[in-house]
């Protein structure tokens, strides 16, 4: 394993200078923008601005002056990263809310029959969410898919499933344990000619792979923006709807911000005849001022160029584990094949999460390495293009190495993780 060759691959690398556009550490390396991307410079202006002025001195002004405007200006953006349209792409409220949306709404609307499905790559907040509507709806229990491993789905039992109780599906476009990604176009095709429709969960995707709902013939979707949209923790969801359905469809939380005319205070609830109908309250202000400049950084360096970074970084860094780690009893737990994969990669040891905190404690070796654990045996290193670099992902290896031979992370003792 050679420094050298890592950067000599920083120096070709096309999308190095982004790095600088967020707010970095000399003294780690973070690996876990598959979880909270980092802060990207511009904005810390934004926000101060929204707070000293916006809030400051306008005051209840600012809604008029510039917060009314702010959802509309962001979907505009995400539309054109997601290839959809811009009147398609509703911004506000978590991921979790968004799809509780989407499936409520499309389980009443008939377009389908009343099946819910999901498998066990899923986030487990999804599926709650989905178990949680079906006593709405008197379906007995979602059909959740089993595979016989963990890293990559089998695409045929999905279309067993499909065959056998056509409906709505729920999947996450990139698996948020292995990194394992669906085959978007072909499970749509698929979902389409067998009467059934797939909500996509694109939290660990968008950002870090190229999208394009059109040409996928995605109906629906939802995700994250915290991750590789770098929009800041706690950052608002969305919800993507194809406008080919969005007519039939109807929020089932009707708030006065999906009213046709939220401010003429009309006793009827009314919805909006667009997009806007999946609003429900006022907005978060503050978070979604925190997502702009990430959406702007990303559509000026083009997912397109972004996977490209994120499928070599991935091969180089699977390379350096299959080279290097062997001998440890390291697994690679994510797909083998680049086009089945995210923008994260999973190893997996028995003694994962006393590795992660050793990684990220650091010691005279190695600096602080930023990674998280997912019980209960993974390690997830992250892969954000924009801000990673091959020498970062050379000193993760060569960090693992020194944990590995030195079996330091014995010293871990055992505690509570809550989130890494
Ligand atoms: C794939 C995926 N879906 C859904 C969620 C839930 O998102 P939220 O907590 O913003 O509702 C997460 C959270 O990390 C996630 O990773």
């Amino acid at each position: 394993m050679k420094l050298k060759q890592a950067i000599e691959l920083d120096r070709k690398d096309s999308l190095k200078n982004y790095k600088s556009h967020f707010l970095n550490s000399k003294k780690e390396i973070y690996l876990n923008g598959n979880s909270l991307g980092k802060l990207p410079i511009k904005s810390i202006k934004k926000i101060r601005k929204t707070i000293d002025y916006e809030w400051g001195d306008r005051l209840v002004r600012s809604w008029n002056e510039k917060w009314l405007d702010l959802s509309d200006n962001l979907e505009k953006k995400l539309a054109k990263i997601l290839g959809a349209k811009k009147r398609e792409v509703k911004i506000g409220d978590s991921t979790s809310i968004n799809l509780y949306q989407i499936v409520f709404s499309l389980l009443k609307s008939n377009l389908y029959k009343k099946s819910l499905i999901s498998d066990s790559f899923n986030f487990p907040s999804d599926n709650y969410i989905i178990e949680g509507i079906s006593s709405n709806f008197n379906i007995k229990n979602p059909t959740i898919i089993n595979y016989s491993q963990d890293i990559s789905a089998e695409i045929n039992l999905i279309e067993k499933a499909i065959k056998k109780s056509p409906g709505i599906l729920c999947l996450s476009l990139v698996s948020y344990k292995s990194g394992w990604m669906y085959p978007l176009k072909k499970l749509n095709d698929y979902a389409k000619k067998n009467n059934s429709i797939i909500v996509w969960d694109l939290s660990h995707a968008v950002g870090a792979t190229h999208i394009d709902l059109k040409k996928t013939n995605t109906l629906a979707a939802v995700g994250c923006s915290y991750k590789f949209l770098n929009g800041g923790p706690g950052a608002p969801g969305f919800l993507f709807v194809d406008n080919s359905i969005q007519s039939k469809l109807e929020n089932p939380i009707k708030g006065w911000f999906g009213h046709k005319l939220p401010f003429k205070f009309f006793d009827k609830y009314e919805a909006a005849n667009n997009i806007n109908k999946f609003d429900i309250g006022t907005p978060g202000v503050l978070s979604m001022v925190g997502m702009e400049a990430g959406l702007d950084i990303i559509t000026k360096a083009t997912t397109k160029s972004i996977r490209k970074k994120s499928i070599s970084q991935s091969e180089y860094f699977i390379s350096l584990i299959n080279q290097e780690l062997d001998s440890y009893n390291v697994k690679i737990e994510s797909p083998r094949d680049p086009l089945n994969r995210g923008s994260h990669v999973t190893i997996s040891h028995a003694e994962s999460w006393k590795i992660c905190r050793t990684l990220a404690k650091g010691s005279k070796k190695f600096p602080k390495i930023i990674c998280d654990y997912r019980p209960d045996k993974y390690i997830r290193f992250g892969i954000s293009p924009l801000y990673t670099s091959f020498q970062d992902l050379y000193h993760a290896i060569n960090a693992l190495i020194e944990i590995l031979k030195t079996e330091s992370y014995k010293k871990i003792k055992k505690g509570e993780n809550r989130v890494t």
